[in-house]
Formats: C-alpha cells, structure tokens, sequence
C-alpha cells in the first residue's frame, strides 16, 4: 500500500541526478558498443575503478588506489561478499542496535550469529561492546558499522570512539565493517575522519560505499575498499562475475570531465534543504515531550515517543491522513519497544515535507494527548510555530 506522502522510504528523489546528462552518456555508450560486453578483470571495469578511486582520494581524505577497489552490484552486495568471506558459522557480527535492517538480513545469510549492540547518540556503545567481546572469547569476527549520518538513527560516530573502536579491531583480532553510504553527504560540516584513517594499514577496516545516494541507486554500483590481499579472498565470493560493464562505462565518463565533486558539492545542497524543510517543521509543530535528533548529513531524522505510545498506533493514524513513516522496530536486532520512527527527508520535495511533517505532529499529539493527558495544542512549540503553506 502506497501512501502520498511517504516519509518511510529510504530513497533519493530523481531530482539529484543530472538526468539529461546521463541519458546523452548512456545513449553514447549503448550505440558504440562500448557497454556491451563482460567485463573481464573481476575487480570490475578499470576506468571506473580508477575515477573512484580519484573520488575517495577527495571525499574521505585518504588516498585511495584503483588496485583496491572491488565494484559491486551496489553497497548491499558489497556487505555481502566482505561477510560471508569473513565468516563462519558460529562467528559473531555485531551491529549497531538499530541498525540498516536490510544489511542485518544479509549478515545473517553468511549463517554468522548476528548480535546488537547498543547504538548511543555518539556512536556504537564501546562499553557494551567490550563486555560482549569478554563473555564471548575470540567469536567476534566482524563489527559492521555506520559511522556517519547512520540509518535509522543519523548518529554520527565521535572521533575518539572511531579512533577506539579501530584499537579494540587490532586488540581483539576482528574486523571492522564500515558502510561509508552516508560519508560525502554532510551538510555543513564534514564528519570526523573515516575509521580507515585509524587502520594504519592493519587491514581491519573494509569500506563499502556506492553511488546510489550521490547519483542514481538503479545504477547499482556499489564498492569494496580493501588491500589487495584481501580482495583476493572476496573475489572467491563475488558472484556477479565483473559487475555491470553498462553502468561501469556510463559512471566512468560521467566522471572523467573532473566535475564529479561539483554533483556531490549540488547533492548535499539539494539534501540539506530537505532537512532544513523537515527540521522547521517538526520544530514548528512537534510536541514538546516528542524526543527528536537533527543529523548533521544523511537521509533521516529519528524520533522517539514516550513509554506510554507505540509507534504501530501513529503509523495507523498517519495512514488514515496519507503519511508513511517508517517504524524504528524493524531496525532493531533486539528490539525492547515499539516507541520510534524513522523518517525520510530525501524524497519528498520541500512543501509536502512540510505537509507531510505537520500531518505526523498533528497525529502524534492527538494519540499522546489521550495517553498523556495532555490537551492537542497545549504545548509551547505548537502555540507560536508557523503552519506549512500550500
Ligand atoms: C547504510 C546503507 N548502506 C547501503 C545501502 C544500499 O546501498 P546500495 O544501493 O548501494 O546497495 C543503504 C540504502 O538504503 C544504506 O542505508
């Protein structure tokens, strides 16, 4: 069931993609020839590799080489291939608690146990995680980790807890996991620097990355960051054979004119606008007992209800008023509760965002004031915030 105005889905909207662009290239590379065939090197094409590798070099602040690069069949099955090559059965992978439930249903395929632990507003909790690692010794074999602008939360993982985790890897023989998606997309200012940077050439950290939020998911081009030793041993689980020589050509000379940075630098504009839209309204409208976070990048904001709520009940009541939200629930590994939502500020253009936000305030105030007791429109915020227009 669709609803019109969709804060659940966790997509780009098409408006960041220059799609005439993109077309001209496509149309160029089908008529030549040029996307026709295999691939060959399994690594995937060479030109795309190497202009990635350019990007890295420039987003992330680490000089990256084609020669460790692996393309995929986007992030998703990037996560795939590092965890099955990783593991065996009976290993432990922990994740944050919540986390990207898709990247939990493909962890589990590798038939490793998957255990939560919890996620803090400064990233992954080290102190749980340490005490997971001392009841459980030598079984934790991966931490797979978000560390900015994460999904569901949009936490971003502290520097000092990036710099700790990257020790306790070395210390505890595992490795780490980091899934860079929402890396490039802050929207004033940057993230600490990647967890890579602390690896000092250990190999304990593998960075997957894509292009699906910084030019088009159905490109379904996605990475593997690793030395090239460990490229060897994924290659052993790679199963699409060298990855789409299609879309590998059509990125390669999308980015070859040098102006990749400016669709990146045009993206976060487009994204942080959306945010700004969101964060107005919920600011505008939410109740005051309504726990919420801003992220400073990203695609989400988070929000938590008081005890006496469940989520189940707003997004029922949503429903009735065209609003989808997505229930926190479904990211747990563990799940306590039902009291949170996650809700998408990257598809929907800026007014129905504003409909859409003051829609679900309206909903949520309305089912806490009966379980709260408190009267809809009691709240500071509600009585001077200014109502969406249009
Ligand atoms: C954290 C994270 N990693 C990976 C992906 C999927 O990436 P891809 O489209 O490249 O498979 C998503 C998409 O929602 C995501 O949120």
């Amino acid at each position: 069931m669709s609803y019109r105005l969709d804060l659940k889905t966790g997509y780009p909207s098409t408006t960041i993609a220059p799609l005439d662009r993109l077309s001209a290239i496509a149309s160029e590379v089908i008529a030549s020839g040029r996307g026709f065939q295999y691939g060959g090197d399994l690594r995937g094409h060479e030109g795309a590799r190497a202009q990635i590798a350019r990007y890295l070099t420039e987003v992330m602040h680490m000089p990256a080489e084609s020669s460790h690069l692996m393309l995929t069949t986007g992030a998703l099955t990037a996560i795939d291939i590092v965890c099955r090559t990783l593991t065996e059965p009976g290993d432990l992978v922990v994740v944050e608690d919540p986390t990207f439930f898709f990247a939990v249903d493909l962890l589990r395929m590798s038939r490793a146990q998957v255990v939560g632990v919890p996620m803090l507003a400064d990233g992954l909790d080290l102190d749980a995680l340490d005490r997971l690692i001392a009841a459980n010794p030598g079984r934790v074999k991966l931490v797979y980790t978000i560390p900015s602008f994460q999904n569901p939360t949009g936490y971003t993982m502290s520097d000092a807890k990036r710099a700790g985790l990257a020790k306790m890897a070395l210390e505890h023989d595992f490795y780490i996991l980091e899934d860079a998606t929402y890396e490039p997309l802050y929207f004033s200012t940057p993230p600490p620097p990647p967890l890579k940077t602390y690896d000092a050439g250990q190999g304990r950290v593998i960075v997957v990355a894509s292009m699906s939020k910084v030019l088009m998911p159905s490109l379904r081009l996605g990475w593997i960051w690793a030395n090239p030793a460990q490229m060897n041993a994924f290659l052993r689980y790679k199963s699409d054979a060298a990855s789409s020589r299609l879309t590998a050509e059509i990125l390669t000379d999308f980015m070859s004119d040098g102006h990749f940075m400016d669709q990146v630098t045009r993206v976060r504009e487009v994204y942080a606008r959306k945010h700004d839209a969101l964060v107005a309204t919920l600011r505008a409208n939410a109740p005051e007992w309504l726990s919420w976070h801003a992220p400073g990048g990203g695609f989400f904001i988070w929000a938590t209800l008081p005890k006496t709520m469940t989520a189940q009940a707003v997004i029922e009541r949503a429903h009735e008023r065209e609003v989808d939200v997505f229930s926190g629930r479904a990211s747990y590994v563990s799940p306590l509760d039902d009291r949170s939502l996650r809700l998408c500020f990257a598809l929907l253009d800026e007014s129905a965002l504003c409909e859409a936000g003051q829609t679900l305030c309206e909903v949520i105030t309305e089912i806490g004031s009966k379980s709260l007791g408190t009267q809809p429109g009691e709240t500071r915020r509600q009585r001077r915030g200014p109502r969406c227009e249009g």
